[in-house]
């Protein structure tokens, strides 16, 4: 016994001597009314300090492991925490969970994905690259808050938000060009909060909702889970084919609509600025509310900046836009918003602070400092000229190597290519895995279970060398099993 004690670095050394301690009791190793080692030998055994070993005995006593006898050391309690359980009471939770937990369980592709070895070129994220963030201004940002007001940021804040921050996001906003007046901001968890809390809210009259085919995986998964039928419409090259759009209104009534018009995801592809206009004269007319999700605007290599379908809505109050800096900077602190008419964000701050209080304050001040300081401004700068080079390295080894039928993407993290029809891109995924290159097929974005010939290509944590070498791979095994 004791022969298994390892310190660890930054850790109390007394803490993990109590801790040892307490695993050895809970498990049997030590029994109740058992004689502990005294200090002394203790601590030769496990090669610390007498003055470590006290402190830890003193602790396992305030906590009812252990007692001591004047004059004789210290023992095991009777009957330590943990030691009366009820060992034969066990439950079948498989039973026991609801169709929900079921299905988010059914939808959850991370635990179905392919797991990328080391060395394995992966081409399945779109997250952005760490190696870019620039962690000295976020350390800053972070001590000049908690300087200025850090006991509050550590207390419980307000679950519309922390105020300063949405301060901001309104200019933000304003300056995309949309009209704010009668317009409020709720702060949520990332973009998927903010959806599952709208989604959450909205009546079901018919429990339908349109939007683009493919899509977002995660909104297909939070679509289903709050119950919605999804009507998925075709993609043009300049985004929603507003033809099939109407005939689909026409046939069928809709909750809402939820569209991604600036580097949709999984095609890349950004509506064009006549078609905003059209779209939203369409959604006006058959009076579908629209929800926006502008999570990659900022994303932009070329071009000039085409407004939000909000900013098209003018002083209207149908569309409920959900933002995020999830690509753009940090998808570890976990902020977005709601944006939408003032009325239904009092209704979703409720609905927001039912479910979760608030979004972490700390997570919130640090971006508002973070945004005040100018460094959004700075980084961007930086972010997207890297980007815009891996992607048109991407692009351009796509269109060498790969027989695609077509192949989409105006900027973003991530590039869509199609394959023929009839052609399997799981087949080409599992034979490109082989040869240690993986992908996204595109499948899991469809809303009608098609795309079986398309693949979603994410570039943001590629070195420009894997890119090259596993895209010639993919276009390699493409042309073999095309045959
Ligand atoms: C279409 C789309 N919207 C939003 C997000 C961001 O979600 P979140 O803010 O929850 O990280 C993503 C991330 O991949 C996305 O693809």
């Amino acid at each position: 016994m004791f022969k298994d004690f390892k310190l660890i670095a930054g850790r109390p050394v007394y803490i993990q001597i109590k801790d040892y301690m307490k695993h050895l009791i809970i498990k049997g190793g030590l029994q109740g009314n058992q004689k502990l080692p005294s200090t002394r030998e203790l601590s030769t055994l496990l090669k610390v300090s007498r003055n470590s070993v006290i402190s830890a005995y003193a602790e396992l006593e305030d906590d009812g492991f252990a007692y001591a006898v004047q004059g004789q050391g210290s023992y095991v309690a009777p009957t330590p925490p943990g030691s009366e359980t009820i060992s034969s009471w066990t439950m079948d939770w498989k039973t026991r969970i609801n169709d929900h937990a079921r299905l988010a369980e059914d939808l959850d592709i991370m635990k179905r994905g392919i797991r990328a070895e080391k060395g394995t070129i992966s081409f399945t994220s779109i997250a952005p690259d760490e190696s870019l963030f620039d962690l000295d201004n976020v350390k800053r940002s972070f001590m000049d808050r908690m300087s200025v007001e850090g006991n509050v940021l550590l207390n419980y804040g307000y679950a519309k938000g922390y105020k300063p921050l949405i301060d901001y996001l309104k200019q933000y906003m304003e300056h995309k060009g949309v009209e704010m007046k009668g317009k409020d901001i709720l702060i949520t968890n990332g973009f998927t909060e903010g959806f599952d809390i709208v989604l959450s809210a909205l009546s079901k009259k018919n429990g339908s909702v349109i939007c683009e085919n493919p899509t977002h995986h995660t909104a297909i998964k939070n679509l289903k889970l709050n119950g919605f039928e999804i009507t998925g419409i075709p993609m043009e090259r300049d985004g929603i084919d507003l033809v099939e759009l109407e005939k689909a209104l026409q046939e069928q009534a809709f909750d809402c609509a939820y569209f991604v018009p600036s580097y949709h995801n999984p095609t890349g592809i950004v509506m064009s600025p006549e078609k905003r206009q059209r779209l939203m004269k369409l959604m006006n007319r058959y009076q579908i509310p629209v929800i926006e999700d502008g999570f990659n605007e900022e994303l932009r290599y070329s071009g000039s900046h085409v407004a939000p379908l909000i900013a098209a809505a003018g002083s209207g109050n149908s569309v409920i836009y959900l933002g995020s800096f999830s690509k753009v900077l940090f998808p570890g602190l976990r902020v977005g918003w709601v944006l939408a008419d003032q009325e239904l964000i009092y209704s979703l701050e409720s609905v927001k602070r039912a479910r979760t209080i608030h979004t972490s304050t700390l997570d919130q001040s640090i971006l508002y400092q973070y945004l005040l300081g100018g460094h959004l401004e700075k980084y961007l700068k930086k972010a997207r000229a890297e980007y815009k080079r891996k992607y048109e390295l991407t692009l351009q080894c796509c269109k060498e190597f790969i027989p695609y039928t077509a192949l989409s993407g105006d900027g973003g993290l991530h590039l869509f290519v199609t394959f023929a029809e009839g052609f399997n891109t799981r087949t080409l995924l599992a034979a490109c895995h082989e040869q240690g290159v993986i992908f996204t097929a595109g499948d899991i974005f469809f809303t009608d279970g098609k795309g079986q010939n398309t693949i979603r290509i994410g570039f943001s944590r590629v070195t420009d060398e894997d890119i090259r070498k596993g895209i010639e791979i993919i276009g390699r095994s493409a042309r073999q099993l095309m045959g």
